[in-house]
């Protein structure tokens, strides 16, 4: 199946309800996308299909076809990061980083849909993204500073 991922037209062998994760780690070698849980609970996998945060671990391959999908590897450069990768750079958000490829997703669909969110604005969505490391403070602080760079840009 052909697949467009971070703009480019991919093309995988693979069943049609295997996981887009496994796609995008395995199959494309994208492993920025993390394993978690495997069960939709932790969005450690989470990536955008056609602007909206999704949790890859169970999405089938065959579903994303078609779709717009990006991962944290397709959001910004090095040199030219994304608003929200620099104010989690300018925060120091992640600890053992495992959760924050997830988080920065998950943060960038919030911003997309709540320009300027609250701090239970942010609480009530970040929370569904678990961190075993409790960076839940600094996440917070680095999406207000995302949110005031997005709104002025
Ligand atoms: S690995 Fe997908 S939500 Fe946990
Ligand atoms: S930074 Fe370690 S789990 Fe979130």
């Amino acid at each position: 199946m052909r697949l467009l991922v971070n703009g480019e037209d991919r093309e995988v062998d693979v069943e049609d309800d295997m996981p887009l994760l496994w796609v995008l780690r395995d199959e494309l070698g994208l492993k920025g996308t993390k394993y978690g849980c495997g069960i939709a609970q932790c969005g450690a996998c989470t990536v955008q299909m056609d602007g909206v945060a999704v949790r890859s671990c169970q999405v089938p391959a065959a579903t994303a076809e078609g779709a717009d999908v990006v991962t944290i590897e397709g959001l910004g450069a090095p040199d030219a990061l994304h608003a929200v990768q620099a104010a989690w750079v300018e925060h120091q958000v992640a600890q053992c980083g495992y959760c924050q490829s997830g988080q920065i997703m998950q943060a960038v669909s919030l911003l997309d849909t709540n320009p300027e969110p609250t701090d239970d604005d942010i609480d009530i969505v970040m929370g569904g993204n678990l961190c075993r490391c409790g960076t839940y403070p600094r996440i917070r602080a680095a999406v207000k500073t995302a949110a005031t760079k997005l709104q002025e840009a």
